[in-house]
Order: structure tokens, then sequence, then C-alpha cells
């Protein structure tokens, strides 16, 4: 991965949800690259560990919070004036079954909503007058962003919501020179996903091992995808060798997904 060039040598790139299990081999590889890196996350554990790893900066802010987002390109202004890659990866993902009744079920699901689509959106806004011509936006999707699941309907809807965004934006910023693209990853093998695939298991009263053998067997390549395994693809979109891709959202599933 690392021998591959993608001519990404001090540009300005900002990730979000860098502490997580995808994040921060995103961080590791646009390091790799030579990029100028700001890692952002809400959570501060490991983050500053990894970013000073890097030679990189960080920032803890939850995007849900405009007062947080606003200070966030503030820095961003004020230390580079302007912004190459802005990688959208932060999301969260849990069970939202449609027949939970409790209370607060309307809530978790309109949150997750909130989390996974209008803060991308917040932090995209705010960032928008510091992208050049030239600058390159990914948002992080899902195969759930292009195909249903049973209980996870919030996330689904999130992730599809995505897409639509995506190839909004991208007709939006074309005339400014903007590129707006999505990737929709298959299972990666991170802490988050490995939850989901216990609640799975936990929903159908099946075994963890069970549960992934079957998500297996609907790839092509029946390997669980790793975070750095998704790396090249961000970098790709970000470089200039993916200059005629606007408003994609490529799925990188090892084959479960091809459409
Ligand atoms: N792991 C998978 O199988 C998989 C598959 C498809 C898509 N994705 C997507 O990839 C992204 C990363 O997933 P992951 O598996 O690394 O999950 P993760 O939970 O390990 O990482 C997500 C990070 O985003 C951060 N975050 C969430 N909401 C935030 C907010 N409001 N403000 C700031 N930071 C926030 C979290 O603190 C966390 O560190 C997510 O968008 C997820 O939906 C993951």
């Amino acid at each position: 991965m690392s021998a591959l060039h993608y001519g990404l040598q001090d540009k300005a790139v900002l990730i979000t949800g860098a502490a997580g299990g995808i994040g921060q081999a995103l961080a590791r590889a646009f390091a790799a690259q030579g990029a100028r890196l700001l890692l952002l996350d809400r959570a501060d554990t490991g983050l500053h560990d990894l970013a000073t790893a890097l030679g990189a900066r960080a920032a803890v802010c939850d995007l849900g919070d405009a007062a947080q987002v606003a200070a966030v390109a503030n820095g961003v202004r004020e230390r580079w004036g302007t912004l190459d890659v802005l990688v959208n990866n932060a999301g969260t993902e849990f069970p939202t079954p449609i027949d939970d009744t409790a209370p607060d079920a309307m809530a978790r699901w309109a949150g997750l909503l909130d989390n996974n689509v209008t803060s991308m959106v917040r932090l995209t806004q705010a960032l928008l007058p510091l992208l050049p011509r030239g600058a390159s936006i990914i948002n992080q999707s899902s195969i759930w962003g292009r195909i249903g699941v049973v209980g996870f309907s919030a996330y689904a809807a999130s992730k599809h919501a995505v897409v639509g965004l995506t190839r909004s934006l991208a007709l939006e910023l074309g005339p400014r020179g903007i590129r707006v693209n999505a990737v929709c990853p298959g299972w990666v093998r991170t802490a988050a996903a490995l939850r989901s695939l216990s609640a799975m298991a936990l929903a159908q009263g099946r075994s963890e091992a069970e549960v992934e053998r079957e998500i297996l067997s609907k790839q092509a390549m029946p390997l669980m995808l790793t975070p750095e395994d998704l790396a090249g693809v961000f970098l790709f979109l970000a470089s200039a060798g993916a200059t005629p891709l606007t408003g994609q959202c490529l799925v990188a599933s090892h084959g479960e997904v091809m459409a």
C-alpha cells in the first residue's frame, strides 16, 4: 500500500471519526503519503497519541455541536488557509428494530440519522469556503446505503441518505471544481461492526460464528475486510487519478454488493 504514490504529499487533509477502527487506518495511510493531517473525533481516546505518532494535529469535536464545528473550521482557516481533502468518515451504528416501541426509540432513531447525515452536512458547510478548485470530499456510506438490512433501518436510511447527499453535492459543487464521492464498505472488522454482528446473532438466536459465516458466504471473496483494505480506495478518490470521478459511490465489499 505505502509503496504506491497518490500525489498527496503536503495536501491538507481532515479525517473525521479518526479515533475509530477505519478512521485510524485512513489516518495512517494518508500520513504515509506525506499529507498534512487534522484528525477529528468526539472521543479523545487514543486520538492525541495517534496524531503525535503520525506528526498530525488532533481536534476533539462533536460534529453535532455547531459551535465546536465552527471552531474547527476557524482553526483550519488560521493554520492552513485551505483544505484539499475532507474525509467525512465519522458515524455510529446500532440496531433500531421497527417493533421497538420503548419511549426513547424514536429519539434514538432520529439521533442516528442526525449524527450520520446532518453532522456530515454541518462540517462540510463550515469548511466549504476553504475548499479550493481541485478539492475532494469523500463521504463514508456503507453497503447498507445500497441495500436494506433487518433491524438496522435508521442506519440503512442514514447511509442511503449519504449516497443522495453525495450525488446532490457533486452536482452543486462541480461548477466550483470540487469533487464529492462516497465509499460504501461491506463488513469491516472493527469493534463497531463486531457489536452489530453480535446484536444480529442475538436477535436471530444464532451464534456469532454462524452469522459471520453467512455474511462471508454472500461475498465473492469470502474474507472479512480490514480497515487497511479500505485505505487505498480513499487515497485513490483523493488523488488526481480520480479527477473524472464525482457523484460516485464506490462499493468496497469483497463483492457482496455489485450494483
Ligand atoms: N465497520 C464496518 O463494517 C463499516 C461498514 C460500512 C461503513 N462503515 C462506516 O465507517 C465509519 C467508521 O466505522 P468504524 O467501524 O471505524 O466505527 P467506529 O465506531 O470504530 O468509528 C467511528 C468513529 O466516529 C466517531 N464519531 C461518531 N459520531 C461522531 C460525532 N458526532 N462527532 C465526532 N466523531 C464522531 C466515533 O467517536 C468513532 O471514533 C462509520 O461511518 C461507519 O458507519 C463501517
